[in-house]
């Protein structure tokens, strides 16, 4: 996990969740541009590499829906990206499309959040927190997974966190294809999502 600007006190922070586990591929690309949209308002970032850590699936054992405990009692890496989701004020997630869906990683990710959704199904993510969404497919259709990518991203807003912005950037293969990099239509793109979260 890397933190940026994060010793400046009270400081607004994003959190950027990186959902690939290819360093420096497209979907990197794409989200350090939208880091750098964020940094050039002033806003801190802390970047989280979901490939770097151990995220068990969830148990599904509801203790998090308990009387006493509205936590997540699995101890892992989650504890901590709780913790960096709770301490910033939005977050910007970058995913590519495996098989038509996130990576199992990010799907992971995405089940822990069970702490913030109540059994009634009651959001539990307190305050405003906007949530903008980078996916990345090969295909250059952009409808062909959009109902998946669109259902992820209502899973995450069900904890009452509130989507922004969702982008999909086809026709993207690093080596094979053009790289994001001279495509200034997905650079553009993913450099507005980061000037749009704070909003
Ligand atoms: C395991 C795997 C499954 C994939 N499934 C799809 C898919 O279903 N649809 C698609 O358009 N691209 C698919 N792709 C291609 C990636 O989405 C595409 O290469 C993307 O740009 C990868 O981003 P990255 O450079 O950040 O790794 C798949 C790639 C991998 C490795």
């Amino acid at each position: 996990m890397e933190q940026k600007n994060s010793d400046t006190g009270n400081q607004k922070t994003v959190t950027l969740l990186m959902g690939s586990p290819r360093r420096n591929g497209s979907t990197h690309f794409l989200l350090k541009e939208a880091e750098r949209a964020l940094r050039d308002q002033g806003i801190a970032t802390q970047v989280i590499f979901l490939d770097e850590l151990t995220i068990h699936d969830c148990r599904g054992c509801h203790q998090c829906k308990t009387e006493n405990n509205s936590r997540c009692i699995v101890q892992d890496d989650m504890q901590q990206v709780y913790r960096m989701m709770e301490s910033s004020c939005g977050l910007v997630i970058a995913a590519p499309v495996y098989f038509g869906y996130v990576p199992a990683m990010t799907k992971a990710w995405l089940d822990r959040l069970v702490p913030y959704i109540g059994m009634d199904l009651s959001p539990r993510f307190s305050g405003h927190y906007p949530v903008s969404f980078i996916f990345v497919q090969n295909m250059p259709d952009p409808t062909l997974f959009e109902t998946a990518l669109r259902s992820f991203a209502g899973g995450v807003a069900m904890t009452g966190m509130s989507v922004r912005d969702i982008m999909i950037a086809t026709d993207c293969e690093k080596g094979v294809k053009p790289p994001v990099s001279e495509r200034p239509e997905l650079t553009e793109k993913a450099y507005a999502i980061g000037m749009n979260l704070p909003g």
